[in-house]
C-alpha cells in the first residue's frame, strides 16, 4: 500500500549546487530557497559546512543561512561533516543538521578523508552536541547500491552503518544511491535488509538519477512503507567525489508522480516549476526534470 502523504527533503541548494561549477550568488540562493518555502517545501538542506577547499560552491553557506528570510514551518538543515562544520552551522542559525557516511570505504576515504569507523569517530561530538543544543541530526549513507570505486554494495553493510547512526542519535536516515545504479530489484533488497535494523518509518530515500530509475525505484520504495524522498529542484546536482553521477532525482518530477498517484505533499506544483526555472536560468542551462521541459514546452 502506498502512503498517503510524502515528505519532501529538498537538496537541490545543497546537494544540487555543490556539483555546479558556475558560482551562485549567496543572494541567488536565498531567492532559491525562499521560493522553495514558497511552493510549500518544509525541508530545505539549504547549504554545507565543509572544506571551502573541497567543495568551493557552497562556501557561501554562512551567508546564505545568515540572509534568509526564514518561514517558521520550514527546517532550514545544513550538511555537516565534523565540529568544525557543526559549529559553524550553528553559527549562521542552522535549524537542524546532517551527517554522512558511506557504505563503501573507498568513497568514505574519497568523499571525507577517512575511514567509515573515523567518521562515525567524528560524528559523535556532533551528535552529543547537538543533543545538548536541542538540534535534531539526520543521518545520510552514501553508496547504499553501488559505489564508484568498489562495485556493488552488499545490503548488509548498508544497514550496519544505517543503524549505526540510528542508534547513535540521528533521527532518520536517509539512504543514497549516490551514482544511480539501482533498479527496484536491488533497492527493495536494500530496504529490506536496512529496515531489519532500523524502522522503515525512520529511513528516507535518496536517489541520483544517473541511469534514469529514480522515480521507478521511489515507487518501489513507497511501496514498501517509505514516505521520505529527497530530491533536488530541477534535477540538479551530482557528487563532486563520484565521477559521472548526474543529479538527484527532480523535485518536479517526484511531486508530478505523488500528485498522479493521489499522494498528497502540500507542495504547489506551479510554484515549484517556477523555482526551477528560476535556478536553471542562474546556471545557464535548460532543466534535468523530463515534466519541468514538457511544462516549458507547453
Ligand atoms: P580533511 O582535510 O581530512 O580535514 O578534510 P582536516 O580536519 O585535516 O582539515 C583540513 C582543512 O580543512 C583545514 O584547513 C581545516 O580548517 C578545513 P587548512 O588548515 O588546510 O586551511 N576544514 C574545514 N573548513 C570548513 N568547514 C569545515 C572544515 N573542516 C575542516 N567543516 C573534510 C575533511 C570532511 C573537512 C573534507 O574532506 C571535506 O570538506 N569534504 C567535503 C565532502 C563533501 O562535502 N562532499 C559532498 C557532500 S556528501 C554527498 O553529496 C552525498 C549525499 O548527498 C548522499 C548521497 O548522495 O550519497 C549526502
Ligand atoms: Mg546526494
Amino acid at each position: 500500500t502506498l502512503p498517503t502523504f510524502v515528505k519532501i527533503v529538498e537538496v537541490g541548494p545543497r546537494d544540487g549546487l555543490q556539483n555546479e561549477v558556475i558560482p551562485i550568488s549567496a543572494q541567488d540562493k536565498v531567492s532559491l530557497i525562499t521560493q522553495l518555502a514558497d511552493a510549500g517545501v518544509s525541508y530545505i538542506e539549504s547549504g554545507s559546512f565543509v572544506s571551502p577547499k573541497w567543495v568551493p560552491q557552497m562556501a557561501t553557506s554562512t551567508e546564505v543561512f545568515q540572509t534568509l528570510t526564514r518561514k517558521p514551518s520550514v527546517t532550514y538543515a545544513a550538511l555537516t561533516p565534523n565540529m568544525k562544520g557543526f559549529e559553524a552551522a550553528m553559527a549562521a542559525g542552522a535549524d537542524e543538521v546532517a551527517i554522512f557516511a558511506a557504505a563503501s570505504e573507498s568513497f568514505s576515504q574519497k568523499n571525507i578523508n577517512c575511514s567509515i569507523e573515523e567518521s562515525i569517530t567524528r560524528f559523535e561530538p556532533i551528535l552529543a552536541a547537538a543533543k545538548n543544543a536541542n538540534i535534531k541530526v539526520r543521518g545520510y549513507v552514501s553508496c547504499v547500491v553501488g559505489c564508484p570505486y568498489e562495485g556493488n554494495i552488499s545490503p548488509d553493510a548498508v544497514a550496519l552503518v544505517a543503524q549505526t547512526l540510528y542508534n547513535k542519535g540521528c533521527y532518520e536516515v536517509s539512504l543514497g544511491d549516490t551514482i544511480g545504479v539501482g533498479t527496484p530489484a536491488s533497492v527493495t533488497k536494500m530496504l529490506q535488509a536496512v529496515s531489519a535494523r532500523v524502522p522503515m518509518a525512520k529511513l528516507a530515500v535518496h536517489f541520483h538519477d544517473t541511469y534514469g530509475q529514480a522515480l521507478t525505484n521511489i515507487y518501489a520504495a513507497l511501496q514498501l512503507g517509505i514516505n521520505v524522498v529527497d530530491s533536488a529542484i530541477a534535477g540538479l546536482g551530482g557528487c563532486p567525489y563520484a565521477k559521472g553521477a548526474s543529479g538527484n532525482v527532480a523535485t518536479e518530477d517526484v511531486v508530478y508522480l505523488l500528485n498522479g498517484l493521489g499522494i498528497e505533499s502540500n507542495i504547489d506544483f506551479n510554484k515549484l516549476l517556477s523555482a526551477g526555472w528560476f535556478i536553471s536560468d542562474k546556471l545557464g542551462k535548460a532543466p534535468i526534470s523530463k515534466v519541468s521541459n514538457a511544462y516549458l514546452a507547453k
